[in-house]
């Protein structure tokens, strides 16, 4: 059985099932009626993807295991394969797991229970992505035809990789942005600037300067001005175009700290989108796996 790793698993129907079991979510209370243990495994920091899973694991009735990385028996030297063997021995039903390794995932593919990944290094971040396609089909209705900008530190970025392919094969035209040194050429999209994106494109998905995976450290000074989204750039923007950023956001840096709340922004969205978006996730994973069916998820 596959764990959920890539977007590029799923099919379009798979896609589609997703977004409307989100919608669904939105709209009812609905719990899995058997006892299930879900572990969030994260090896490295986050806020939105770890508290949302946990927001949408409680939702839906799951029992959360507590896990800090700092606080665990990785402090003794223990390795990432053996932490998973010890959840998966003590009767945890699915996990979820984030780590900074690009391919983490190789050395867990024989665990035998379902994993989602919530973030792998530079290479994925599926679940992100998903609640990004969630946001603008409700702004758009369609993937066809929208002209969709990816701007910022491409090469670093594993948002733009689960993202970038997906617009596409769903009819999108993806585009880059990046400065000098933040190209990322194994992505075979076209490079524009930031001021040609904003004069056409319906979704402008900002990314943020990722300084902690950076060797060379950049001056970040003239990065705004001369790369990102200024308050002067926004206001060139088509009259329906949306601005999305995975978050956090470096204020100031990729885009003017005064468009993150603007009527444009769909960056609390996006969060708020992550729940539900998840709670559809894991759902479709454990009915993938056998381990519910859905009879189990009622309404309440
Ligand atoms: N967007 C995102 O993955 O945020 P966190 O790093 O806070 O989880």
């Amino acid at each position: 059985m596959e764990h959920f790793i890539s977007i590029d698993q799923l099919s379009k129907q798979e896609i589609f099932q997703l977004l409307e079991d989100a919608q669904m979510y939105q709209m009812k209370k609905m719990k899995i009626s058997k006892q299930l243990f879900v572990a969030n495994l994260f090896f490295e920091p986050s806020t939105r993807t770890k508290m949302s899973f946990t927001v949408a694991e409680r939702k839906l009735g799951l029992e959360v295991l507590d896990f800090h990385a700092e606080a665990s028996s990785l402090a003794k030297g223990e390795t990432l394969y053996d932490t998973v063997k010890t959840f998966e021995s003590i009767g945890a039903n699915a996990l979820v797991i984030r780590h900074d390794a690009d391919q983490w995932i190789e050395e867990l593919e024989h665990i035998t229970i379902p994993i989602i990944n919530a973030g792998a290094g530079t290479r994925e971040h599926p679940t992100q992505g998903m609640l990004d396609l969630l946001t603008i089909y409700q702004e758009f209705n369609t993937f066809e035809n929208l002209n969709i900008v990816i701007v910022g530190d491409i090469k670093h970025s594993r948002v733009a990789n689960s993202n970038a392919h997906t617009l596409q094969r769903l009819g999108a035209n993806v585009y880059l942005s990046a400065a000098p040194g933040y190209e990322d050429e194994s992505l075979p999209f076209p490079y524009i600037t930031i001021d040609e994106a904003v004069e056409f494109c319906d979704v402008v998905m900002m990314l943020r300067i990722q300084h902690e995976r950076h060797v060379e450290k950049h001056d970040t000074k003239q990065y705004l001005e001369q790369f990102g989204l200024t308050k002067e750039r926004e206001q060139r923007m088509l009259s329906k175009a949306i601005i999305l950023h995975p978050a956090p956001v470096n204020r100031g840096v990729e885009m003017d700290s005064d468009l993150v709340e603007c009527s444009r922004s769909r960056i609390f969205k996006q969060m708020n989108n992550g729940v539900f978006m998840r709670m559809a996730i894991l759902t479709h994973v454990l009915q993938k796996w056998g381990i519910i069916n859905e009879n189990l998820i009622k309404e309440c």
